[in-house]
């Protein structure tokens, strides 16, 4: 029997909420402790299923891993596994990072290609031509990413793209390359940040991080270490939207409020209060909403653009906001797929090519929908709770790959949401 949320739409959201680690970078940490030999420690881990999927790839590596309530224990043994096609590999997107640091460690690789989100085509092409500029050959063969190399050089490197995956498998093989690396055009994402931070904690030399130009002085070993996971962005976000949506007043915890800058002046220009508490245990902000929000536009880009991942959230936004948005969608080409279970809401949407024209209605109408994907199932979730009646979302097993106690901490918020068996 699976199970779905009812979401009956109408209340503000009021009180405060604990953002976790972010998603998008725990598992590339936990993939980085290939690198060193000994037991690294990760604290503040979300309690999603995609880190004990995760830890299954990593023992399937030969790692140890204990899961230990928001703490992950990796002990990496001397001699790893180079042959990452387990099960699990598969089911998660983020599996693909174990890539680089096994090229870097074993000299070999054979990772199973990637599943995760069904949000457009994802190639990995720059991950390929990044190892291969270091050294590396690589090739696709029976579903799996094969990279082998003598050893691994230092270079200079242009990635088409700023791709957050590409930028972290490179970096993560150029750590224990010879020489020095230049990433050029490299993801600047605060979970690119994270990861620098932790692996010149184990002893890696990396310059730039946040920047377009990563600078990697190749090192021979490194060490294991202990990190905290930052505070998931997305997560932060959603809350934010959800805040302007219900006309409510949200304080959020544990997300550097820095990290969603471009969200927070959006959220303004919709006519938000915001208020940004910095550092230490308060960090955060607030997001209080009178009335109704007013159309504002959004174009989805790399950090520090508006992010791809909140996509989901501005559309529900302009759904019921004051006049007419249009959304630029310039990363994923079907994230606006989910589009279809907005009209199903009444939501009054077109989309043309990678925009969509969202014109704003008072209310939506409650009906069945279906989750496609994380974000595009949270951005339901918002929807529904501006719908008049009960809105039913399915496949909510999307939603909760991304978002711990979704339903708790709506409920805590005053949402009337509740988990029901389908
Ligand atoms: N791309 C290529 N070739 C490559 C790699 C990427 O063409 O070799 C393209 C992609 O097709 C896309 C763009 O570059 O158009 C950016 O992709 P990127 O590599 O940055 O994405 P990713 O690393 O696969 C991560 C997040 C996604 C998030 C994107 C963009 C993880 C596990 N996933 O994916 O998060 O949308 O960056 O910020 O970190 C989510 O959390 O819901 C999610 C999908």
């Amino acid at each position: 029997m699976s199970e779905h949320f009812r979401v009956h739409g109408g209340a503000r959201l009021v009180g405060e909420v604990d953002v976790v680690g972010a998603k998008n970078s725990v598992l590339k940490l936990m993939a980085a402790a290939l690198l060193a030999e000994g037991t690294t420690t990760i604290t503040n881990c979300p309690d999603i299923l995609d880190v004990p999927l995760m830890a299954d790839a990593l023992r399937s590596l030969g790692c140890e891993v204990e899961l230990d309530g928001d703490v992950a224990r990796i002990t990496t043994p001397q001699e790893l596994s180079h042959r990452a096609d387990s099960e699990a590999m598969g089911k998660l997107r983020a599996s693909i990072c174990v890539l680089g640091p096994l090229v870097g460690r074993c000299k070999r690789a054979v990772v199973a290609l990637p599943g995760g989100d069904a949000i457009g085509s994802r190639p990995l092409d720059m991950h390929q031509s990044g190892l291969e500029k270091l050294g590396a050959r690589t090739w696709i063969e029976h579903g799996c990413i094969v990279a082998e190399a003598e050893g691994l050089h230092g270079t200079q490197i242009w990635l088409d793209f700023p791709s957050m995956g590409a930028t972290e498998n490179i970096l993560m093989a150029a750590v224990l390359a010879t020489g020095t690396t230049v990433i050029d055009n490299a993801a600047r994402e605060p979970e690119i940040v994270d990861l620098c931070l932790m692996l010149n904690q184990m002893g890696a030399k990396v310059e730039g991080a946040g920047t377009s130009t990563l600078t990697v002085h190749g090192v021979t070993e490194l060490k294991p270490t202990e990190h905290r996971v930052i505070g998931d962005r997305i997560v932060g976000a959603t809350w934010g939207f959800a805040a302007v949506m219900t006309r409510g007043d949200v304080r959020v915890r544990g997300v550097n409020p820095h990290h969603l800058d471009l969200v927070l002046e959006k959220l303004r220009m919709a006519g938000a209060e915001v208020t940004v508490y910095e550092g230490g245990e308060d960090e955060g902000f607030r997001v209080v909403m009178e009335g109704r929000p007013k159309a504002v536009d959004f174009v989805t880009l790399p950090y520090p653009g508006f992010a791809t991942d909140n996509q989901p959230f501005a559309i529900a936004l302009s759904t019921v906001s004051e006049g007419t948005a249009m959304i630029t969608e310039n990363l994923f080409e079907s994230r606006f797929r989910f589009i279809d279970e907005m009209i199903r809401l009444g939501a009054d949407a077109r989309t043309d090519g990678h925009h969509a024209v969202i014109r704003g209605i008072e209310k939506l109408s409650s009906a069945p929908v279906w989750a496609s994907d994380i974000r595009a199932g949270a951005g339901l979730v918002l929807a529904g709770l501006c719908a008049d009646g009960a809105t039913e979302v399915y496949e909510i097993f999307h939603i909760e790959r991304g978002y711990p106690g979704f339903v708790e901490n709506l409920r805590k918020l005053g949402a009337d949401v509740e988990r029901v068996s389908s």
